[in-house]
């Protein structure tokens, strides 16, 4: 009996000892989160505080809104509230009860009339608004230019007349919002556009877009508080540096190459390839890219990008700084690695040389594919971007 007593000691603490190690063996934690589950903005808060606080003034934060009352333009009172199209047509902005309005008029009779439901852009430069239809969005007649404090005709639009059907495409969403869910109407087989589901529209460009559904993450820390090394998140720092220039190539490198996917499940780490086929058009073959929205071709071609092998986005920009770094900021990150120049005596009696580059270096130069219109001129107004391929101009 003594003996078999000591055997049945020793088997369970064997057994104690086998779920123990298979337990360490097996350290992955059951998550009730999905690799593509979000958290939310709001949820990383709690752990990362300064990053969500400096986050609050980026851009990013900032390059969709919903219009709420009548906040249609942010710190300004725009110069007039009408846009003339022509001596008989013109466009008003106009308060309603249930919000802010563009409405047509035709020699002073009221016309067609669309509410003011989402801001485009920060308004750092322009706004431009979209309004719901129903399934879809259409984007208003008139956009608003920071540079003159008026409203201007919406770029590409026609010019004699206000237009209210340009549809806003779930392209305008896939780099200016973090999610919207839409479905392909059809008819006789033929697509005819778009369902958008308004309630699944996540505003702006949030920290998951940028780094990947984070629910795991998330899940993983709050059970895990002692846990200080990151899991379940990709690091910046562990990838390539054309893994990390593809995380901004989503949205900065143009918008002429052929889709093949909604951008929206992209993750860092992954190849873009799957999301464009590259310039598979032959028009833009050989093109010179735009300044506007088309920052990676640019910076490609930079013989610093080209015989530097280390140069990237980030090597400049982070997205979660606090303030707006000026051009003498800029211009210390060139001169990391230009210590010394062989700049001309002409160059050199130049007062900015040794605290501003970047006027020189990456000139600010006008967009070939948007410029605007205002009311009664000629001239359409520039829209002026610095050119990122750095270079001799
Ligand atoms: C319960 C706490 C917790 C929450 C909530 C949390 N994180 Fe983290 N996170 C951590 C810890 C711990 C680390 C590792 C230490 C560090 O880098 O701060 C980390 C690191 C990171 C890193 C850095 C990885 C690197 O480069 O080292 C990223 C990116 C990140 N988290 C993103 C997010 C995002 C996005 C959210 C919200 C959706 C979020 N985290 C919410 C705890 C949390
Ligand atoms: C999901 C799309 C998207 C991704 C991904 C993205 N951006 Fe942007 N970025 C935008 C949009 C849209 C704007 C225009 C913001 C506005 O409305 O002013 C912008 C603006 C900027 C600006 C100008 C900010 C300013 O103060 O004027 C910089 C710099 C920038 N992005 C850098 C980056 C870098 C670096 C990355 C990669 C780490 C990146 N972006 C990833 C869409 C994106
Ligand atoms: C426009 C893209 C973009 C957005 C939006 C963004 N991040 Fe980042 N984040 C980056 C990049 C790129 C890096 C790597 C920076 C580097 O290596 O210099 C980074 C680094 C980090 C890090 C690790 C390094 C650090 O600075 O502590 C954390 C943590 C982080 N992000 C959390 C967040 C959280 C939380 C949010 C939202 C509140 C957010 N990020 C929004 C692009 C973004
Ligand atoms: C391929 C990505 C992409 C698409 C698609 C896109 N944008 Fe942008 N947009 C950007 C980037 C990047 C910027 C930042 C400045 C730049 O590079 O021109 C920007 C800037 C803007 C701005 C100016 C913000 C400011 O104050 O400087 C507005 C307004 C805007 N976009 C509206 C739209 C609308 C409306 C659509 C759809 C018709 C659209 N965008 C489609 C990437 C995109
Ligand atoms: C990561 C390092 C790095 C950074 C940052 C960098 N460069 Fe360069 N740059 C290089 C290298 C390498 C070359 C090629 C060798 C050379 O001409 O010195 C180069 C070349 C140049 C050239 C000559 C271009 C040509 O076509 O011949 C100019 C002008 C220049 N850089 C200006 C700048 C300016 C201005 C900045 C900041 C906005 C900057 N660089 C940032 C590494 C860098
Ligand atoms: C060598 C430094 C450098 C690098 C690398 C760089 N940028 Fe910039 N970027 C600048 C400077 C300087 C400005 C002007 C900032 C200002 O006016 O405050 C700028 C402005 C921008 C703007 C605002 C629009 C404009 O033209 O003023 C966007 C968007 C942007 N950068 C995106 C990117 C993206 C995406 C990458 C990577 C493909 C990148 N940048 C790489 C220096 C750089
Ligand atoms: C007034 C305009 C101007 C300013 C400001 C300026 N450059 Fe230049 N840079 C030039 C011109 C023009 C050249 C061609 C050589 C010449 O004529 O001086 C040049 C040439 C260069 C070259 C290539 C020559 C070499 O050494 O290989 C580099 C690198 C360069 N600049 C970097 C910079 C950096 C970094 C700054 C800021 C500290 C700067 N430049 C400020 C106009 C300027």
């Amino acid at each position: 009996m003594k003996g078999k007593g000591r055997l049945l000691l020793i088997l369970s603490i064997i057994s104690v000892l086998v779920i123990i190690f298979s337990q360490c063996m097996n350290s992955e934690p059951e998550l009730k989160a999905a690799e593509t589950t979000r958290a939310g903005a709001e949820t990383c808060k709690q752990c990362h505080q300064k990053v969500y606080d400096n986050y609050l003034h980026d851009k990013h934060s900032i390059t969709s809104r919903p219009v709420k009352n009548d906040d249609i333009v942010k710190n300004a009172i725009p110069k007039s509230d009408a846009y003339p199209f022509t001596k008989e047509l013109k466009v008003v902005v106009e308060k309603r009860k249930d919000g802010m309005y563009q409405v047509a008029y035709f020699n002073g009779e009221k016309g067609i009339a669309r509410r003011f439901d989402v801001a485009f852009g920060s308004g750092k430069n322009v706004y431009t608004y979209g309004s719901w239809t129903g399934n879809g969005m259409a984007q208003l007649p008139l956009s608003y230019l920071r540079s003159i404090n008026d409203w201007v005709n919406s770029p590409k639009f026609p010019k004699d007349r206000p237009y209210y059907f340009q549809p806003v495409e779930p392209r305008c969403f896939e780099c200016h919002s973090s999610k919207l869910e839409y479905t392909p109407i059809e008819n006789k087989g033929l697509s005819v556009g778009v369902k958008m589901e308004e309630k699944s529209l996540i505003y702006g460009i949030d920290c998951e877009r940028c780094h990947g559904p984070a629910g795991q993450h998330v899940e993983f820390h709050i059970k895990n508080p002692e846990e200080k090394q990151s899991r379940y998140i990709t690091l910046y720092k562990s990838l390539t540096r054309k893994q990390k220039i593809d995380a901004c190539a989503v949205c900065h490198s143009g918008n002429s190459q052929h889709k093949l996917q909604p951008t929206f499940g992209y993750k860092p780490g992954e190849d873009l390839a799957a999301y464009y086929a590259e310039r598979a058009d032959p028009v833009y073959a050989g093109a010179e890219p735009d300044v506007h929205g088309n920052q990676v071709h640019l910076m490609e071609k930079s013989q610093c990008f080209i015989q530097s092998k280390s140069l990237d986005c980030s090597t400049c920009h982070n997205p979660h700084s606090s303030q707006k770094e000026g051009l003498t900021v800029y211009s210390k990150k060139c001169m990391s690695c230009h210590a010394t120049i062989k700049h001309s005596e002409k160059t050199l009696s130049n007062a900015m040389v040794k605290t501003n580059c970047i006027d020189c270096h990456m000139p600010l130069q006008p967009s070939e594919l948007i410029s605007f219109q205002q009311a009664g001129q000629k001239d359409v107004t520039p829209y002026m971007l610095h050119n990122h391929r750095i270079a001799v101009y």
